[in-house]
């Protein structure tokens, strides 16, 4: 049994065996856990003042980006503010980002929510494989989109982006390179290459992450000698008797009613896992390095206070220049910012928004 147990750990023992899956279950025990609806828990909520829409769009590398286009139904077609908006790693569309998005729409916002390459209904093989410049690109992307589109009318000038979770960091490298997007905001953000080099709270030594890059690239022969593709990280598929509260806190929102989404194409157990192959790309990922390059572009960094992952925002914010400012939700963990409506601060980001996409 590995020692690691936060999100992502060290690929070292944390490669998905079926028959390891299996014996867990039975030894273990599956620890039942209801979902926790608290705080107006609704990731799947609808809103009839809002028309969405299914949407592809090309890429620069010409491959397919999925999302969702939102917009008010009586918004009586004037150039409204849009915002790109990017789904939790390991998660899709579905999950957060169109609750976001129609949040945003209600507001009078034209609002993109995206599938990152690789995820998802977006184009990529192997499925859940990880290139962070690709998630990166899919943002502009999505820029590009909403400036040639014809169902709503947009203004060039005024599109923004919003990234949860580990689309935070994809947003940020993408903003660096792109100033078409000209307000950034991240909720509850994940750096995924601090956290593929260091392990969560920086639980992982040198070498243990030389050996998960030997571990992947071992999984490279296997793959190139036909073997089958292998997944990392991720949830718990089984919630198991001694997971951490970390763990507790994914599983309690992928592996329930709460939030739990299957997209065409992928299983139940396969969501959330990226290869084992590929997760190694986050190595070579600094999404804060050079991020003050982006002001005068505003930036917002909410995170709860009793995040696991603050220390992220903390990091970004602490880097990027003026203007910028971090926004603190009092009692709010990593994933209630995915959901829970009556601690997302949607009016705040609306006005983050107007003031900034004016
Ligand atoms: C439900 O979630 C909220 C928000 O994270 C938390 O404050 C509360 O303690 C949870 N309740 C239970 C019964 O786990
Ligand atoms: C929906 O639109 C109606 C009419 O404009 C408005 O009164 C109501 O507040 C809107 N609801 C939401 C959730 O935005
Ligand atoms: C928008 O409409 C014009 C005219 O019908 C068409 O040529 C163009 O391809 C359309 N653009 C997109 C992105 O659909
Ligand atoms: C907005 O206007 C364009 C161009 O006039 C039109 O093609 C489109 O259908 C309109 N969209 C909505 C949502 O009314």
């Amino acid at each position: 049994m590995e020692a690691t147990s936060d999100w992502f750990p060290t690929l070292r023992g944390a490669i998905m065996k079926p028959m390891n899956q299996l014996i867990l279950v039975f030894s273990m025990g599956i620890t039942a856990m209801a979902q926790n609806m608290s705080y107006g828990a609704e990731n799947f909520y609808r809103s009839n003042n809002v028309t969405s829409q299914p949407i592809n769009f090309p890429t620069q590398y010409r491959t397919t980006v999925a999302g969702n286009l939102f917009y008010l139904k009586d918004q009586n077609n004037n150039t409204a503010p849009a915002v790109v908006i990017g789904h939790p790693m390991g998660a899709v569309k579905e999950q957060s980002a169109n609750l976001y998005a129609t949040k945003l729409a209600e507001q009078g916002f034209t609002t993109v929510s995206i599938d990152l390459p690789f995820w998802g209904a977006s184009m990529g093989e192997p499925r859940n494989a990880v290139l962070p410049d690709l998630y990166a690109e899919a943002f502009s992307a999505a820029v590009d989109y909403l400036g040639i589109q014809n169902i709503t009318s947009v203004d060039r000038e005024r599109i923004g982006g919003l990234g949860i979770c580990g689309s935070g960091g994809f947003l940020i490298s993408a903003a660096k390179l792109d100033p078409r997007l000209k307000a950034i905001a991240t909720a509850s953000m994940y750096d995924m290459g601090t956290l593929a080099r260091q392990g969560l709270q920086n639980s992982q030594s040198v070498d243990q992450l030389k050996e998960t890059i030997a571990e992947a690239a071992q999984q490279r022969w296997a793959e190139v000698d036909g073997g089958e593709t292998q997944y990392t990280g991720g949830t718990l598929n089984h919630l198991i008797v001694n997971a951490t509260p970390v763990e507790r806190e994914f599983y309690e929102y992928y592996r329930t009613k709460r939030g739990e989404f299957v997209p065409v194409g992928s299983t139940p157990e396969l969501t959330t896992h990226p290869t084992l192959s590929t997760y190694t790309k986050f190595v070579n990922f600094y999404p804060f390095s050079g991020i003050d390059t982006i002001s005068p572009r505003p930036m917002l960094f909410i995170a709860g206070d009793q995040a696991h992952s603050r220390y992220f925002s903390q990091d970004a914010y602490s880097r990027a220049a003026e203007p910028k400012e971090f926004l603190s939700v009092p009692g709010a963990g990593h994933v209630d910012l995915y959901d829970r409506t009556e601690l997302i601060p949607f009016q705040r980001l609306t006005e983050f928004f107007q003031a900034n996409l004016a």
